[in-house]
């Protein structure tokens, strides 16, 4: 698949297989587009805990919301949680001067790579920013803030192809 190809196949997948395993290599293929992203000054303020099996599960119970939001999760066999790593000096500066928040940007591109990897791999994953962030630092033993957390997992049968709702590009675009 070319990249067009990939970034009309991700999408958000919310219904998994729970008995097939992700094999070990497709997860580490993922990580290694991850950190192939670009980011502010080339600090990678980010890591990735990949939580398979029991904590999984734990970990995906920490994301359910109100009115069952991310009540698919735990049907994922793998979570990885992206937590906040501190900026590196030259980042720290320019987000200071500049006033802008680098990290959230960087940990967004990483996501982005991560997910359209998992695409190209034939797996299904899912972007999620709502989560327990004390109770998952807890059980996952991270000292920093976790921003987002994925699911991954091959996607179950009511994982069907769906047509992309967008903004128009007249909306989004402006040539100047
Ligand atoms: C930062 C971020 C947070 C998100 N959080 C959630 C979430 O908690 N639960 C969920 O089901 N989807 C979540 N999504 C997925 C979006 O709803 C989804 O990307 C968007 O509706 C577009 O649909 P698509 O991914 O299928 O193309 C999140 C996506 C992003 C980028």
């Amino acid at each position: 698949m070319n990249f067009t190809e990939i970034a009309n196949a991700r999408q958000s997948c919310r219904s998994y297989d729970p008995c097939r395993i992700v094999e070990k290599e497709k997860i580490e293929a993922v990580l290694h587009a991850a950190r192939l992203a670009p980011s502010a000054c080339n600090g990678q303020p980010y890591h990735f805990t990949v939580c398979r099996g029991d904590i999984a599960r734990e970990a995906a119970l920490l994301t359910r919301g109100m009115g069952g939001m991310n009540k698919f999760a735990v049907d994922a066999p793998v979570l990885i949680v992206i937590s906040e790593q501190p900026y590196v000096r030259s980042a720290a500066l320019g987000a200071r001067a500049k006033n802008n928040d680098y990290r959230s940007m960087d940990i967004g591109i990483a996501a982005a790579y991560l997910t359209a990897e998992a695409a190209a791999q034939g797996l299904g994953s899912c972007i999620l920013g709502w989560f327990d962030d004390a109770k998952l630092r807890s059980l996952c033993g991270i000292e920093h803030p976790i921003r987002l957390v994925i699911t991954l997992g091959y996607p179950g049968e009511k994982d069907q192809p769906r047509d992309k709702k967008r903004k128009e590009m007249e909306e989004l675009v402006s040539w100047l």
